[in-house]
């Protein structure tokens, strides 16, 4: 009869078992100069098995965090992976990662250019580059309905304002005046020098989003990569708060990662990087919630299916 010790011993056993069986894999790979576009399978479903042993609690997510941690400072100093865990800004999601996702920033160095070739093919990254065009269709749908007009945009937490720079590149006679409300003045100082050459029409107020009063109204609010990292509750008092800042046929427009984001485990464990993740339902319930009609909210998404875009109308 096996004793609780011994039982005890088999399920450590178990589990030193199943994170050096990864870390074992992860090495190999390295020694090979990272993956190769056929073999992102095999990783993604490596990582994929390692969150389901976390998931049932036979390996401890802080064990898994540890190892990529080590791994990350060991080996890939410099990357997107190393951007994402070591976050340099002090949180996940800061401007100068995301910017480095719209400009699919590749390490110079060539046993982790493979790495970050990884880190950009995964469906998440896909998605935050696809939101960027999702944004500049909705201006270009702004200015096809008002032509002539001199159109407002309120952008919300506007990180590196990489869409706005590209948006005035490709659009060099557009009249929009962006106002962009941002919490981070690095990010902030960034954005001025990225859009440097439209600062004519683009304002940045260094503001906390969740206690920020428009002093004026907007044909379009948007916002994008904030409210998947608020709670329920805020992100239904934050949609209230700008819904009376929006003009007649204008809308509010928010960004929110959602439940078929086939990157979570990856950006969980190895990037240390959390979003709530909401359904399609989910974000139409809170929109109501924050007082919009029913007729007047609706969910799409970008072409990955990752990022959906909750809009109400006003
Ligand atoms: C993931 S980035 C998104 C940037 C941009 N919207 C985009 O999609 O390219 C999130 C940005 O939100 C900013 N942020 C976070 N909390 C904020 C708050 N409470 N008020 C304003 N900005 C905030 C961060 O500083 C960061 O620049």
């Amino acid at each position: 009869m096996i004793s609780e010790l011994q039982q005890h011993s088999m399920v450590d056993l178990d589990r030193s078992a199943i994170l050096s069986g990864f870390q074992q894999s992860l090495e190999a790979m390295i020694r090979r100069g990272g993956p190769m576009p056929q073999e992102y399978g095999e990783l993604n479903r490596a990582i994929r098995r390692l969150a389901d042993e976390v998931r049932v609690g036979n390996v401890a997510a802080q064990e898994v965090k540890s190892l990529v941690r080590s791994a990350t400072e060991s080996y890939f100093r410099g990357t997107m992976q190393a951007e994402s865990v070591l976050k340099k800004h002090g949180y996940s999601g800061d401007f100068e990662i995301i910017d480095d996702i719209y400009r699919m920033r590749i390490s110079p160095e060539p046993e982790l250019r493979r790495w970050d070739l990884f880190f950009h093919a995964q469906p998440a990254p896909c998605a935050v580059r696809n939101r960027k065009a999702y944004f500049h269709q909705l201006l270009r749908d702004l200015t096809v309905r008002q032509p002539g007009k001199s159109l407002r945009v309120l952008n919300i937490a506007s990180g590196p304002a990489r869409d706005l720079r590209e948006w005035f590149d490709a659009n060099p006679e557009s009249e929009i005046r962006f106002d962009c409300i941002e919490l981070d003045p690095t990010a902030i100082a960034h954005a001025t020098a990225v859009c440097a050459a439209y600062g004519d029409r683009i304002t940045f107020h260094h503001q906390n989003a969740l206690k920020f009063v428009p002093a004026e109204k907007y044909d379009l609010i948007w916002s994008a990569g904030l409210f998947d990292y608020l709670t329920d509750r805020l992100f239904t008092r934050v949609v209230r708060s700008l819904m009376p800042f929006v003009k007649a046929g204008g809308e509010v427009v928010v960004g929110n990662f959602s439940e078929f984001n086939a990157s979570r485990d990856y950006m969980e464990l190895m990037g240390d990087w959390y979003l709530e993740h909401r359904s399609e339902a989910r974000l139409r319930e809170l929109a109501e919630k924050a007082g919009a009609k029913t007729e007047k909210v609706d969910v799409r998404w970008e072409p990955e299916g990752v990022n959906l875009f909750v809009h109400v109308a006003v």
